[in-house]
């Protein structure tokens, strides 16, 4: 599905380099609901916008299943980030002038891909997650949940490959966490999606299958849940982090 090598990133200041990801490889199979965790400034949401192509890589290889990203120009590019990719970010980034099911048809509109199939798509959506009865509401009259809930329906809309979610619960309350969480998971089990999750968060983490957690731009570690229940993986999470800050 996904598959990061070697991947480098330096961010140049003046005559400084700064190196961000000095190295990093992992892979994301098909179904797979990954986080990755680390401290501020470790480098996930430069992740993110590496296997985006949103900003230029120094070294390494990404691959979306069998397309090499670096080979793209800018064109296929955006075709790749409309059709391949699902993006759900921490302030949801709705448009105030559409409604929920507006937005929801956006990415769709933009492929110009609307058609009668892709608006029961946005219909099944609204009701998969539970916002059929706010479908013609506008952002401004919505709460914060269920402005995310919109934004992960948008993500799925052109039936992505792979959603990229920087800090997907980052602005929510722990009810709200939890149905984007909840959202996340119906996406997998009733699209079969693909999630890689940044977050801060080891209660929204421990629902994942796998958390990779960079530290000084590699991978520190790397903490499977296996069979384990939710709250023994939680635990680790937490361990982990704590002995990351000794
Ligand atoms: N455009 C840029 N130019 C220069 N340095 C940058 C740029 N973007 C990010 N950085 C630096 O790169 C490092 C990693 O930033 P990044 O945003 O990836 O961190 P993060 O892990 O997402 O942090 P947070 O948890 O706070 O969101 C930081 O030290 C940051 O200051
Ligand atoms: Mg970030």
């Amino acid at each position: 599905m996904l598959e990061v090598s070697a991947l480098q990133k330096n961010y140049q200041v003046g005559k400084n380099t700064y190196e961000v990801l000095k190295g990093i490889s992992f892979t994301v199979n098909d179904g797979e609901f990954v986080a990755v965790m680390g401290p501020s400034g470790s480098g996930k949401t430069t992740l993110l916008n590496c296997i985006s192509r949103y900003i230029p890589v120094d070294a390494g290889q990404i691959r979306l299943g069998s397309t090499d990203l670096a080979s793209l120009n800018e064109k296929q590019l955006a075709k790749v980030r409309n059709q391949k990719l699902g993006f759900v970010f921490q302030d949801f980034l709705l448009l105030d002038g559409l409604t929920v099911r507006q937005n929801i048809l956006l990415p769709a509109i933009i492929g110009e891909t609307v058609s009668e199939r892709v608006e029961e798509q946005a219909d099944h959506l609204c009701s998969i997650f539970g916002i059929q009865h706010i479908m013609h509401k506008y952002p401004a009259e919505i709460s914060g949940g269920e402005k995310q809930r919109t934004a992960v329906a948008r993500a799925l809309i052109n039936h992505p490959l792979l959603i990229l979610a920087d800090e997907p619960t980052g602005n929510l309350d722990s009810k709200s966490s939890r149905a984007v969480i909840d959202t996340f998971e119906q996406a997998r089990t009733s699209l079969s999606a693909t999630i890689f999750m940044v977050t801060h968060d080891s209660f929204a983490a421990s629902f994942c299958d796998r958390v990779i957690i960079l530290r000084d731009g590699v991978i520190w570690k790397t903490v499977v849940k296996g069979g384990r229940k939710r709250l023994a993986f939680q635990d680790e999470l937490l361990d982990t982090i704590r002995e990351m800050g000794q």
